[in-house]
């Protein structure tokens, strides 16, 4: 059977770091709030004329380097992020002509937090039916551009970078074992930006003063949905590939907020020790959280051979999933 396997990781962030104290002079906040709250000490910015697809091309670059791939023998390449350079045309092919990657076929993926896993589920497709042995998969997100600074119970969460993994078509038992991706448009205003699309353009004179080109977040609510729902997904793909949680030797949950991460450990029964958190040094970098924890878990060696690695995420849409990965 054929299965994708992740031959390589990589990762890059703005050098740009906005620490809690910072904050505080923007809006009315403290340290102790947003680290109590959120778990979050600082988060890496981009600086004026640094964009998304400088960052996703350096994650590229280096998940490349590791797997020992020539961006000439991609076949596609995927690009999870809310936060394109522009609307169109996709980031995909922004870093499809930055790698020089004659062969790959390109396109974003559009799942917010989610939108790396939902690339991973994509990407496990197309090589488990024979369409592709070599996918480049970023996930990624300027979003410190659409935040509202005014707006001091979203501005203090998100963080900006890209994360990427090389997925290699591999027969045997190592690779992704097995996915789980779900939607509900019914919560689509939990979190969303509603200007800038086509239904309130940005080049609508209103847009702007109803403050619509913004991340919008109702916070509790999602905060409620979305222990429960990583932790139901996480089981089900568990299940259905025959394990326990007795089994993980990694938990990588998407990096929100760590009471997020702590609920989800506990009602998965994993011990604390095994989840991972970089969410203090990063915030919420949406796509990009969980293969920037990737990468550091790998380049840390915190992954060995035969590990079984659980990552799960929750986002806008409302989307969530989890992958399971024998490493
Ligand atoms: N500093 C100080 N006080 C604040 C701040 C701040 N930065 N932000 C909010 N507060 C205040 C509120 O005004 C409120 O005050 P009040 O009680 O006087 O009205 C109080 O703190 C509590 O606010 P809550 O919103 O109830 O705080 P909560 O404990 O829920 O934490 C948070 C807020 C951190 C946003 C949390 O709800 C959360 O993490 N939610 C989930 C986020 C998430 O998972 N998003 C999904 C991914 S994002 C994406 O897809 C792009």
């Amino acid at each position: 059977m054929l299965r994708a396997k992740i031959a390589g990781t990589g990762s890059a962030v703005p050098k740009k770091v906005l620490r809690n104290a910072d904050l505080e002079k923007i809006v009315e906040t403290s340290d102790e709030w947003i680290t109590t709250r959120t778990g979050i000490r600082e988060r890496h910015v981009a600086s004026a004329g640094e964009k998304f697809s400088d960052f996703a091309t350096e994650a590229a670059q280096r998940a490349l380097k590791h797997a020992k791939v020539s961006p000439a023998d991609l076949d596609m390449i995927l690009v999870g992020t809310v936060s394109s350079d522009m609307l169109f045309p996709s980031t995909a092919c922004l870093v499809q002509h930055n790698l020089q990657a004659p062969r790959a076929a390109a396109m974003d993926l559009s799942a917010a937090c989610t939108g790396f896993l939902y690339g991973m589920h994509q990407a496990d497709a197309l090589i488990q039916s024979g369409k592709a042995e070599n996918i480049l998969l970023v996930g990624g997100e300027i979003l410190s551009r659409y935040v509202d600074w005014t707006d001091r119970s979203t501005c203090v969460l998100f963080g900006d970078g890209a994360g990427a993994v090389v997925l290699r078509a591999t027969r045997g038992d190592h690779g992704i074992l097995g996915t789980a991706m779900k939607s509900n448009g019914e919560f689509g205003n939990f979190i969303c930006m509603p200007g800038g699309g086509s239904s309130r353009p940005a080049n609508d004179p209103t847009s702007i003063d109803e403050r619509l080109p913004f991340i919008k977040m109702m916070g509790h609510e999602t905060f409620k949905i979305a222990v429960r729902a990583m932790a139901d997904v996480s089981v089900e793909v568990l299940q259905e590939q025959g394990f326990t949680h007795d089994d993980i030797q990694l938990l990588i949950p998407h990096q929100a907020n760590e009471r997020i991460i702590d609920a989800v450990g506990k009602q998965l029964k994993i011990d604390p020790a095994k989840v991972f958190k970089n969410i203090d040094r990063y915030g919420n970098t949406s796509a990009a959280s969980i293969p920037i924890a990737l990468d550091e878990c790998v380049r840390e060696g915190r992954i060995e051979t035969g590990d079984l690695v659980l990552m799960t995420a929750f986002g806008a849409g409302l989307t969530w999933g989890a992958a399971l990965v024998r490493w």
